[in-house]
């Protein structure tokens, strides 16, 4: 297909700063949004990426301010929506991450339906959206026609998870309402190696588990019980660099590049529709830690975690594989952020 221009909201972004660099491989020219332009530490990796200069071109747009992103999406053929709030201290749910997240998803497509020259909206969910529900059977994997359950979400103060499972809802509606022909992404939790100076939340999380700084919190979460578990995180353990790792217990992983490449993917084929879940393999903590240890065994990653009382789950990503899409391993994805990490001087290898 001819690459014409396409814009990325949240450009300087973890996962946003990926996609870009592939779309820029591509051919693509891209508009990517950013909040603060003027500030060149942040955005320097874009800059320094191959085709940068001759075809990317950076936007100021904020979730919040209606209209915003105008200027940025007019004439685009394509919107990879991308920005929104991701976890960190969260003291007013509703200001900080609900209402960015929704009605900034919102404000992009409303800027969207003002331009004829719109294709295809790509919009950023995440697993999360289909695993928080209360009757997961075991024996079915989970896939794109399960939603996460608003009403958990909330009882239980899972303030991500209500944000993009409203947003995506949300959008869908939007959508539907007003003819944009819109495609969903759903990636489990992101490994890989990270363009921006600063590590995102993900990359801490990992960050955090190599270097085995959260060993001492697991001791909180022995009871078991799985109410405990979301108070803990929602009240107790706010420092915690690997709290998602105890969380969720087991959790679905998919390489950077692999996430990049699934958005143009469904960017590009015609025969894309609807949601798509975006993932390699999921993993206990025990298991994933055994495979880490055994291939880093110098680094002090804890040996196992207490195991608690969370429902088993296993993610179908048949419809993705239906276009033609093949994963990356969890081996593959560790060992680039790993590499990536030290060449950053995050992390040293004993
Ligand atoms: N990382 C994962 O494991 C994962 C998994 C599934 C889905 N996702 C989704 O992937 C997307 C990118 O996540 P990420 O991991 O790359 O996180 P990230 O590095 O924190 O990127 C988030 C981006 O959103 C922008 N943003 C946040 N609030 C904004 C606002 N009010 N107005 C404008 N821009 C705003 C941020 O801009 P600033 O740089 O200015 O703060 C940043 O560029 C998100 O939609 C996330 O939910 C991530």
């Amino acid at each position: 297909m001819e690459h014409g221009t396409v814009c990325v909201t949240g450009a300087s972004g973890f996962l946003a700063s990926w996609l870009i660099k592939r779309l820029l491989l591509s051919g693509y020219h891209v508009i990517g949004t950013v909040r603060d332009p003027g500030n060149e530490a942040k955005l320097a990796h874009l800059w320094n990426l191959q085709g940068a200069k001759e075809r990317l071109r950076l936007v100021k747009a904020e979730l919040t301010e209606e209209g915003s992103f105008d200027n940025a999406i007019m004439g685009c053929a394509g919107v990879f929506h991308m920005a929104s709030p991701v976890l960190g201290h969260i003291t007013d749910p509703r200001e900080e991450i609900i209402n960015p997240a929704v009605n900034g998803t919102l404000n992009v497509l409303r800027s969207c339906k003002k331009n004829p020259s719109l294709r295809r909206v790509v919009f950023t969910s995440s697993s999360s959206t289909v695993r928080v529900k209360d009757n997961i059977d075991s024996q079915i994997p989970l896939d794109e026609s399960c939603w996460s359950s608003v009403e958990i979400c909330e009882r239980l103060k899972i303030w991500y998870v209500l944000s993009k499972t409203m947003a995506e809802k949300a959008a869908w509606e939007f959508c539907n309402e007003n003819g944009i022909n819109l495609v969903t992404v759903m990636p489990s939790f992101v490994v890989g190696p990270s363009l921006p100076p600063t590590l995102c939340s993900t990359a801490s999380d990992i960050l955090g588990l190599l270097k085995g700084e959260a060993q001492a919190q697991a001791q909180y979460l022995r009871t078991g019980r799985f109410w405990l578990y979301f108070f803990f995180i929602n009240f107790v353990m706010k420092t915690g660099e690997t709290e998602r790792f105890y969380w969720h217990g087991r959790m679905g992983y998919v390489h950077i590049d692999d996430v990049a490449l699934c958005h143009i993917l469904v960017y590009e084929h015609d025969d894309a529709e609807g949601r798509y879940l975006c993932s390699s393999n999921v993993v206990d903590n025990n298991e994933l830690v055994s495979i880490l240890s055994a291939r880093y065994p110098t680094l002090p990653i804890p040996k196992r975690f207490e195991q608690h009382d969370r429902p088993y789950y296993e993610l179908s990503t048949a419809k993705i594989k239906s276009l033609g899409f093949k994963f990356k391993t969890i081996q593959e994805m560790f060992d680039d952020c790993i590499t990536s990490l030290v060449a950053q001087g995050h992390l040293s290898i004993p």
